[in-house]
């Protein structure tokens, strides 16, 4: 099921994201014991991650709360440019998280080496051949990337050595630097994904990815499209001012 979600401001689709964290989040412990998330980088969840800190959303059982990446970029755990740092401060330390349920992507390690061994990881943590997340958030970048799946990189352009694997390295040219990314077989095998789009700088490339033509080496955002689970995109009007009526209603 795909859901398009529209809303005022960002603080409203945030909150409103938040709310159905919770509720995912409960739905998953009440039924396995745990709730396994996936976290985005980039800026647009930080808002969302000091939401889920603070005392509002006090219903989740945070002890139970699993937390893996998406991505990371090829940097130490303490650099202001990592994924896992942002989420840290933001979010992990405030809810003082036990070590125990942080699974981040060792991206201090040769990018390859990252890979494998998060892929271990994961496949350790699931007792699934293809590990399925409760929930995976996901950004869009003005290029229409999501993780780290940049247009016509090779993760994104289906070499076939990375179409069964669940997490590679990519070499990102225009960034000139490595990056560790699920890949989007291990995207789409999730129960929930959350996209978060925010902002006018995003509204061009939104309508392309949603509206436009099947072009995913170039708008890579089009490669998520979950085998059974749902997928919500969570904008705000500023990122959907150019959708068509149909996406809007
Ligand atoms: C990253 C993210 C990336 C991000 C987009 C959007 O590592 O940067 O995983 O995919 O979601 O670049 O970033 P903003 O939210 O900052 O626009």
């Amino acid at each position: 099921m795909k859901k398009i979600l529209i809303y005022h401001s960002q603080e409203e689709m945030i909150r409103s994201a938040a709310g159905h964290f919770i509720s995912t989040g409960s739905a998953a412990i009440d039924e396995q014991g745990q709730f396994n998330v996936a976290l985005a980088g980039g800026s647009t969840p930080t808002p969302l991650y000091e939401y889920l800190a603070d005392k509002k959303a006090d219903d989740l059982n945070w002890s139970k709360v699993h937390f893996f990446w998406g991505d990371e970029r090829s940097v130490p755990p303490d650099h202001p440019e990592s994924n896992f740092n942002q989420a840290n401060l933001s979010l992990l330390i405030p809810r003082t998280i036990q070590k125990e349920n942080i699974h981040r992507i060792k991206a201090e390690l040769p990018p390859a080496d990252a890979a494998r061994h998060y892929q271990e990881e994961i496949q350790a943590s699931f007792q699934q051949k293809l590990p399925s997340f409760d929930l995976i958030l996901l950004g869009m970048g003005n290029d229409g990337h999501t993780a780290s799946l940049f247009p016509e990189t090779e993760l994104v352009n289906g070499d076939v050595s990375n179409q069964n694997r669940l997490v590679a390295p990519n070499w990102v040219p225009k960034l000139e630097s490595w990056r560790i990314s699920f890949t989007p077989r291990l995207i789409n095998a999730a129960q929930n994904i959350y996209f978060l789009v925010s902002g006018q700088s995003k509204a061009n490339t939104l309508k392309l990815v949603l509206e436009g033509p099947a072009l995913p080496h170039r708008y890579p955002s089009q490669l998520i499209s979950p085998d059974q689970g749902n997928l919500f995109w969570y904008l705000d009007e500023e990122a959907a001012a150019e959708l068509s009526d149909v996406n809007r209603s």
